[in-house]
């Protein structure tokens, strides 16, 4: 690398999707950190921006106008400067149609989303449409439809990892690519529906 200057090829698009509450959003401000030239855009400040929705849910949840949102993040791609790396967040981003370079999705304990959610004084008809969501991994699922790169990550090392390939990757070093690791929560699912819980699951 010649005179300090990285060789930069590309503008890499990075989504990081993931089930409200499992990191998202850490996970991005971690890459982010990592990647000089790297701009991380929230989803939802775009939905919240530009007012991409069409009514608040009785969850307290905003309906999204997918294909608004679809088309405004569309426009962040094109304004991307080049050379540098968009860091795009939020459980919306397999739903609408962009081509992530490569798509992380964060993957969460459903005892450990329980109780991030609890914290947040989620409703409990929005905790268990959460924790069902993340027990059939419905973020990463969409996403490997969509994305042919698609890692899922939930420890710190798999995220320490995912981050010193990605950052390698988008400053042009041969970087060999982390396994695909196979997260289930089933099992916790299943446990927590036999024990009994107070999500009527
Ligand atoms: N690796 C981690 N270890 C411990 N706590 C974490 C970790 N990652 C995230 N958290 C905590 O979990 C909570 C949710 O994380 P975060 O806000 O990043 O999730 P998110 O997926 O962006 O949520 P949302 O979809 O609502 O934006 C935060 O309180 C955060 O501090
Ligand atoms: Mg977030």
């Amino acid at each position: 690398l010649a005179g300090g200057h990285q060789i930069k090829s590309k503008d890499f698009v990075i989504a990081v999707s993931g089930t409200p509450g499992s990191g998202k959003s850490s996970f991005a401000k971690a890459l982010n950190e990592a990647i000089p030239s790297s701009k991380v855009i929230e989803l939802n400040d775009l939905v919240d921006e530009f007012k991409l929705f069409s009514s608040v849910d009785k969850m307290g949840s905003k309906v999204v106008k997918l294909k608004e949102l679809e088309k405004k993040t569309k426009e962040k791609i094109k304004e991307q400067e080049k050379g540098t790396t968009l860091i795009l967040v939020g459980h919306l981003t397999p739903e609408i149609s962009i081509h992530p370079d490569i798509t992380v999705v964060t993957r969460v304990t459903l005892h450990e989303l329980i109780k991030r959610l609890e914290i947040r004084k989620y409703q409990k008809e929005k905790i268990k449409e959460n924790i069902v969501s993340e027990s059939v991994d419905y973020c990463g699922t969409k996403a490997k439809e969509q994305c042919k790169e698609t890692y899922e990550v939930e420890t710190d090392q798999d995220k320490k990892e995912l981050i010193d390939y990605i950052s390698g990757k988008v400053s042009g070093k041969d970087v060999t690519a982390p396994e695909i690791k196979e997260i289930s929560n089933f099992d916790e699912l299943l446990e927590l529906v036999t024990e009994g819980n107070k999500y009527s699951l």
